[in-house]
C-alpha cells in the first residue's frame, strides 16, 4: 500500500478544500493506493462528505480528552466527526513550542480515542550538519512510544519522516538520505515493537511534488508521502494522484 497524505495546513478556504476533496474522490483509486486529506479542523465535516470513502484526518489533537484546554481539539470529538487519522508532532507545531513530552501525550490521546496517529518526526538543519539527526529522530519516536505505553496494544499508527529543513523550502531530501532514515526508523520500530513494528507505514514528507514523488515511491522503505504545498492546488494534486496511482 502506498499512501498519499495531503496536509492542507491553513492554506485553504472551506470551498477550496471541498473542491480538492471532490477532485480526489473523482480519481480512480487502485487498491494499492490510499488517500487521506488533513483539512483544517473547521472543514472536517464538509471535506469528509466530499471525500466519500477516502480518508480524512485532523492536523493535531489536544493532549487530554476533555477539559480546560482553550484552543485545543479533542481527539474524541474528531472521531465523532468521523476523522480517522491525526497528525501529531508536525514540525510547525514543534516550532511553536511542542516538545517530545507533549507530542507523546498527543500521540497517546489520539490512540486512546481510536484515531490512527501519524507521528511526524525529523531533524533540524543543525542536527543534520552536526550528524545528530539519527539520535534526534530516534528520540522523537521513542518518547512517543513510551508515552503511549499500553495504549499501543491493538492499534495502528504511522510515522512521517519530514526533515525540518525540507518542509516548505523546495529543498527535498535526497532519496538516498530519506531511504537511509526510513531504514533506521524501521529498525527502531521493529526493535521496540517486534512484529507490529514491521507493519507500521513510514512515509516521507518535505517539498514533495509530482516531479520528485516517483523517486521516493520507488524506494522499498517508503510507504507513501506526506505532502503540504503541492497538495493544495488542483493541478499539482491531480499530478500527485496520477503518480501515486500509477
Ligand atoms: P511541504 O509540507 O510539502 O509543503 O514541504 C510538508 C508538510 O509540512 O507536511
Amino acid at each position: 500500500m502506498k499512501y498519499l497524505l495531503a496536509n492542507w495546513k491553513m492554506y485553504l478556504r472551506e470551498k477550496e478544500a471541498v473542491a480538492l476533496a471532490k477532485l480526489a474522490r473523482g480519481s480512480k483509486w487502485p487498491k494499492s493506493a490510499s488517500f487521506v486529506a488533513f483539512p483544517s479542523a473547521f472543514h472536517v465535516t464538509s471535506v469528509r462528505k466530499a471525500l466519500g470513502r477516502l480518508g480524512v484526518g485532523v492536523q493535531d489533537v489536544g493532549p487530554a480528552e476533555y477539559g480546560a484546554w482553550t484552543g485545543e481539539n479533542s481527539a474524541a470529538e474528531a472521531v465523532r466527526l468521523k476523522a480517522r487519522y491525526a497528525l501529531v508532532g508536525h514540525s510547525e507545531r514543534r516550532a511553536a513550542g511542542e516538545d517530545n513530552a507533549l507530542v507523546g501525550k498527543k500521540f497517546a490521546a489520539a490512540l486512546k480515542a481510536g484515531l490512527i496517529p501519524v507521528l511526524c518526526v525529523g531533524e533540524t538543519e543543525e542536527e543534520r550538519k552536526s550528524e545528530k539527526m539519527i539520535d534526534a529522530v530516534l528520540e522523537q519516536i521513542e518518547s512517543a512510544l513510551r508515552a503511549a505505553g499500553q495504549e499501543l496494544a491493538g492499534t495502528s499508527f504511522m510515522v512521517a519522516y519530514e526533515p525540518v529543513w525540507a518542509i516548505g523550502t523546495g529543498n527535498a531530501a535526497q532519496p538516498e538520505d530519506a531511504a537511509e532514515m526510513h531504514l533506521v526508523i524501521r529498525k527502531q520500530l521493529a526493535m521496540l515493537l517486534g512484529e507490529f513494528g514491521r507493519e507500521v507505514p513510514i512515509v516521507y514528507g518535505g517539498s514533495v511534488d509530482a516531479e520528485n514523488a516517483g523517486q521516493y515511491l520507488a524506494l522499498p522503505s517508503v510507504d507513501g508521502l506526506l505532502v503540504g504545498g503541492a497538495s493544495t492546488k488542483a493541478e499539482s494534486l491531480k499530478a500527485l494522484i496520477r503518480v501515486i496511482c500509477s
